[in-house]
């Protein structure tokens, strides 16, 4: 399913809150994260290295970075501490029914 650039990326009850799901979409790794009563999309990869976020853990609206400690901020994707200093891609997220849709054509 495409519209405007949303693809499913998974079902809204399975995910769990605070708990990253790591999904591919159109080639582009990116977790999901329930939080705070709200799904968020970031691009999956640390943007200090070559390390997936969804090993991470999410605190705070933030998804940490296990290697280093970074931490992301889901809204925004900037971090909030070093090492790292680049933010990485976030993604519109729309809930249709069950369905999480994101589009990793559009930054957000
Ligand atoms: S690899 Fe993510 S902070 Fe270093």
């Amino acid at each position: 399913m495409s519209v405007e650039g949303f693809v499913r990326a998974c079902a809204l009850s399975e995910l769990e809150e605070d708990m990253p799901r790591r999904v591919e979409l159109d080639g582009v790794p990116v977790s999901v994260v329930s939080t705070e009563g709200e799904v968020f999309a970031i691009h999956d990869i640390c943007s200090h290295a070559n390390v997936s976020l969804s090993e991470g853990e999410v605190d705070d609206c933030t998804i940490e970075c296990w290697l280093h400690g970074s931490r992301f901020d889901l809204r925004s994707g900037k971090p909030s501490g070093l090492p790292a200093t680049r933010p990485v891609p976030v993604y519109p997220v729309k809930i249709e029914g069950d369905d999480v849709l994101v589009s990793v054509t559009q930054e957000s």
